[in-house]
């Protein structure tokens, strides 16, 4: 086809301008829901489709062909098998050559019929998103183009239309000029993503508007274009012109906040059309370094959040955005950023009518600049486009799409430029021009934040923009900020708490910095759910799809899986999100709101345990008002759990749901098992000794110095040798394994070099080594016998050239019938050293198959941090073990999380795989953050101390 090649420059056709998003209605009773009214037409549903391998392919008369293929609208036709997926982060998908795009540019022909009535006045189609850009034709001639994949498209078709049928047809390309804008980390889709449809609006009407408020009660309504209208507002009716403004005012507002999400009715009434804007009151603003809303240093407890579903990709549905907010305020998220552009617009309505601080960010992300050679310096490579004033049109027009569109949101209390795109003049332009169309809300950007401080400082310190924005800053550098005397601006974490597999372990070290000092904001979560495709039942990720250029699961980085099951790490930022600090001091339980705004009324109840069992509980009802702290005194005990839970339903949050829970356990409260001692007899046997301890003989193997065997009264109890170990699965996280690998540190195997038997004991010092390298750790351990059990102390040190350490400890495998464990230790859920905010030191009881926390790519997962008592039973035989230590009982063995890249490959449950670790290493979140903190890190000197004891089940 010869078509204008638009895709290749910047700007729409015959496209509307941008305005505030509203559906009209015909009548009143609809005005606050219009797409139930008269006006809207929704034209979602099955659409005809025909693919090209490019638009020359397509044949001049297409509007005349009829596709071959269907495919619901709004949907990714990569989903419908109709091109393949692909996973890409920082690079461009496309060879970097703009404003070109590859001639060979996948290109759909979308194709439906509609019908009007006789009675229509204007007739608009809207689209509210299609990836990347698109042609529209109507009854075969040509409408207008329109790109920006997440821009609503208006176009006026009413002199392209008549009574009856008619037919859209439509081109939608996979790439064109906003390609090099919209190099956001996700999947890349095509296709009409968000709904489509008609409205029908009189001749005459109201364009756009906005509205504006303040503390004291004003609200202000400028009527920005069209015809003239009236507009009421409690009970008082004023008409307003193109051009004008009114003013309403309410005595004593109730102020909006996602605390309290209060909304006014507004309707605006124009020849026949109403539209109903649900008002909240409310300020935003920066003033003196701190960031206020509604006059109040609040904190912003934020994700990020993309619109993803595992099974829709980018079309999501009204139902599938509900599920997240209520997930959300489940777990205490009150912020949301829509990285890394505006959601849809009906996104915004449900965050104001259920109390989020959204940050809205425009469709703009230029990050492959950075890697458009391949010896590039990354920072000096991140200005190419934000610098070029070539972009400069382009850059700025897609702030209007957000800024216009969704002005009249309460919940929108931050506008963002845009993510990774580097900064230069075009940003500036950019933050000017949302400055000048928007006074009532301060302007987020962090890409200034690599402006070098030291080369540049006096431009470092002068953008026009109103935060000092960071992603996963070094915990030090963050801390700092507040004392650095010529930093004006508050402070922000736009990502933090990278989520990617097992992690994130730096909810402490950041909050205690944010809430120590109001110049921090707050921060957002990169980021809420993973990016895997479900299909047949089973994970997917980037590479999975034949792709040669991908990022592999770098797209798997949720706090929350894609199908939205809440993980350990969701509970972890549920604790760091919660509405109180509670703080138990000696006997007494100090509750503090961290509310701004709204009382908090609750049950509080506390549950006391002795030795894992609960001796009494005690109910009554707490009520807080903003800041209060309230203190309660409670009694004695080991372990002492306290709860607060909501007494009614709540917005999105339903009676009986607990908004806080903390624990205290009282240090050394743990007594150990009885230890008697007996006669140990010792057989020295050529390559094993055997010590036999009253009903129970341990071997133990001279080659490795390792207990290989443990026959009780049932008989052989060790399918594997009790072996040492320092291997885990590599974690996302585990950035260091470049030094694991180097070091191959997983086929470290024990060598015993010196064997002694004493009365009761066997030592054996040993190193633990692999060809071809010096031993990587030497170690003296000591095996003494007592009563059916063996106390075991290890003193180790790595040599000088091993960098790091996994951990150490032992595993061993047992038959699969070992499947109840009980412990006490730092539960219920998986624990690290610097992931265990959420955790409570108590007596836990649970199964193998429940220790596992499925990762989609397998890693380490299930440990319990702190442990000082666990046992496993087949109900038969119990083994002990007591000490203090991090262990895990799992279906699958180390090596089984190590080789596998999907969840859905690990093997069958043959064994019992159980890991007692002196030490194991934090988790950290290096897979994007910084370096694990050094007192997270495995010692690479030390002692560890366990005790391992058999005994016979209900005897
Ligand atoms: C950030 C970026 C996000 C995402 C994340 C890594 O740099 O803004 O979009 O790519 O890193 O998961
Ligand atoms: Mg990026």
């Amino acid at each position: 086809m010869k078509a204008e090649r638009y895709f290749e420059r910047t700007g729409s056709v015959n496209a509307l301008p941008p305005r505030a998003y509203f559906v009209p209605s015909g009548n009143e009773h609809d005005a606050f829901d219009g797409r139930s009214g008269d006006r809207f037409t929704s034209l979602n549903g099955t659409w005809k489709i025909e693919k090209y391998e490019s638009i020359l392919d397509v044949p001049d008369n297409f509007c005349e062909l009829k596709p071959s293929g269907e495919i619901p609208v709004p949907s990714c036709v990569q989903l419908h098998g109709m091109d393949k997926n692909q996973y890409v982060n920082v690079w461009y998908p496309i060879p970097y050559d703009p404003p070109f795009v590859p001639n060979e540019n996948p290109t759909y022909h979308y194709q439906k019929t509609f019908k009007l009535g006789k009675n229509r006045e204007r007739t608009y189609i809207v689209f509210e998103g299609v990836d990347s850009c698109f042609y529209l034709y109507i009854n075969g001639k040509f409408v207008g183009f329109s790109q920006i994949s997440h821009r609503i498209s208006e176009f006026d078709i009413t002199d392209f239309t008549a009574p009856g049928e008619n037919k859209i047809d439509m081109l939608v390309l996979k790439w064109g000029y906003g390609t090099y804008f919209e190099d956001q980390d996700k999947l890349r889709f095509t296709g009409i993503i968000r709904d489509v449809y008609l409205l029908n609006r009189p001749e005459e009407h109201i364009e756009n508007y906005a509205i504006e408020t303040s503390m004291d009660g004003t609200v202000k309504f400028r009527h920005l274009g069209g015809a003239k209208a009236e507009v009421t507002f409690l009970k008082q009716t004023k008409e307003v012109s193109e051009g004008e403004e009114i003013t309403f005012k309410v005595e004593e507002p109730r102020l909006w906040s996602a605390e309290d999400p209060y909304l006014y009715n507004l309707v605006i009434k124009c020849n026949g059309e109403y539209i109903g804007e649900k008002v909240g009151i409310r300020t935003s603003e920066v003033k003196g370094g701190v960031y206020y809303l509604n006059g109040k240093p609040i904190k912003l407890m934020g994700v990020n959040r993309h619109d993803f579903n595992p099974h829709t990709g980018a079309a999501v549905t009204l139902n599938d955005i509900l599920t997240d907010l209520r997930l959300m305020k489940e777990l205490n998220v009150n912020a949301i950023r829509t990285s890394h552009y505006p959601s849809c617009p009906e996104f915004y309505k449900l965050c104001d009518r259920y109390g989020f601080y959204v940050i809205s960010e425009s469709d703009l992300e230029c990050h492959g600049v950075t890697t458009r050679d391949p010896y590039i310096d990354y920072f000096k490579g991140f200005d190419h486009m934000a610098d070029d004033e070539r972009y400069e049109a382009e850059i700025v027009e897609r702030q209007k799409h957000n800024v216009i569109v969704n002005r009249n949101r309460p919940c929108v209390i931050i506008w963002s430029l845009g993510n990774e795109s580097g900064y230069g003049k075009c940003i500036e332009a950019a933050a000017e021009y949302v400055k000048s169309e928007d006074k009532t809300r301060p302007v987020h950007y962090e890409g200034a934040s690599h402006i070098d401080k030291a080369e540049n400082e006096e431009k470092y310190y002068s953008t026009p923009l109103d935060f000092r924005s960071f992603m996963y800053p070094g915990y030090e550098e963050f801390a700092a900020l507040k004392d650095d005397k010529k930093e004006k601006l508050p402070v922000i974490l736009c990502e933090y708490c990278h989520a990617m597999g097992n992690g994130p372990g730096d909810f402490k070290e950041y909050w205690d910095t944010i809430n120590a000092s109001d110049r921090y904001a707050g921060a957002f979560v990169w980021e809420w759910c993973d990016h895997s495709l479900i299909i047949d039942g089973k994970h997917y990720y980037g590479g999975d799809f034949g792709e040669n250029l991908h990022d592999g699961n770098f797209c798997v980085d949720g706090i929350m899986s894609s199908e939205r099951e809440i993980t350990p790490k969701a509970f972890e930022m549920k604790k760091a999100y919660e509405p109180v600090f509670m703080t138990f001091d000696g006997n007494v339980l100090k509750i503090r709101s961290r509310q701004y705004f709204q009382p908090i009324n609750a049950l509080l109840t506390v549950i006391y345990k002795n030795d894992g069992k609960e001796f009494g509980r005690k109910q009554q009802p707490v009520s807080l008002a903003p800041n209060e702290e309230i203190e309660v005194g409670l009694v004695g005990s080991h372990v002492k759990i306290a709860s607060l839970t909501l007494t009614e339903d709540k917005g999105l949050l339903t009676d009986g749901h607990e908004i806080a829970r903390s624990g205290h356990t009282d240090d050394g409260c743990f007594k150990k098992g009885e230890v008697a001692v007996c006669e140990v007899v010792f057989a020295d046997n050529g390559r094993f000794i055997e010590a036999t301890a009253e009903d129970t003989k341990f071997t133990i193997d001279k080659t490795s110095g390792e207990i290989c065997s443990i026959v009780g009264k049932c008989g052989e109890i060790l399918s594997s040798p009790l072996s040492f170990n320092v291997w885990r699965a590599p974690i996302d996280n585990d950035r260091n394994t470049t030094s694991w690998k180097a070091e191959r540190l997983r086929y470290l195997r024990s060598e015993a070099r010196e064997i002694e038997i004493t009365d009761s004991a066997v030592k054996v010092k040993g190193i633990l080594c692999c060809a071809p390298f010096a031993p990587a750790v030497g170690y003296e351990a000591e095996y003494s016998f007592k009563v059916d059990r063996v106390d075991i102390k290890v003193d180790y040190k790595a040599a000088e050239y091993v960098k790091d350490l996994p951990s150490i400890g032992f595993i061993t495998s047992l038959d699969k019938s070992f499947n109840d464990v009980k412990y006490y230790g730092f539960g219920p859920n998986e624990s690290y050293i610097d992931r265990r905010l959420s955790s409570i030191k108590d007596v836990y009881e649970t199964t193998v198959d429940k220790m596992e926390v499925k990762y989609v790519k397998p890693q380490e997962n299930g440990s319990r941090y702190g442990t000082e008592f666990m046992e496993i039973t087949d109900g038969k035989t119990a083994i002990t073990v007591e000490g203090n230590f991090s262990f895990s009982a799992l279906p699958h063995s180390v090596f089984d999380y190590t080789d596998n890249m999907h969840d859905h490959e690990l093997p069958e449950r043959t064994a019992t795989h159980l890991r007692i670790d002196f030490y194991m290493s934090g988790v950290g979140s290096h897979s994007c953050g910084p370096e694990l903190k050094k007192c997270y890190a495995v010692p690479l000197s030390g002692r560890g101390e366990i005790s391992v004891a058999v005994s016979e089940k209900n005897k």
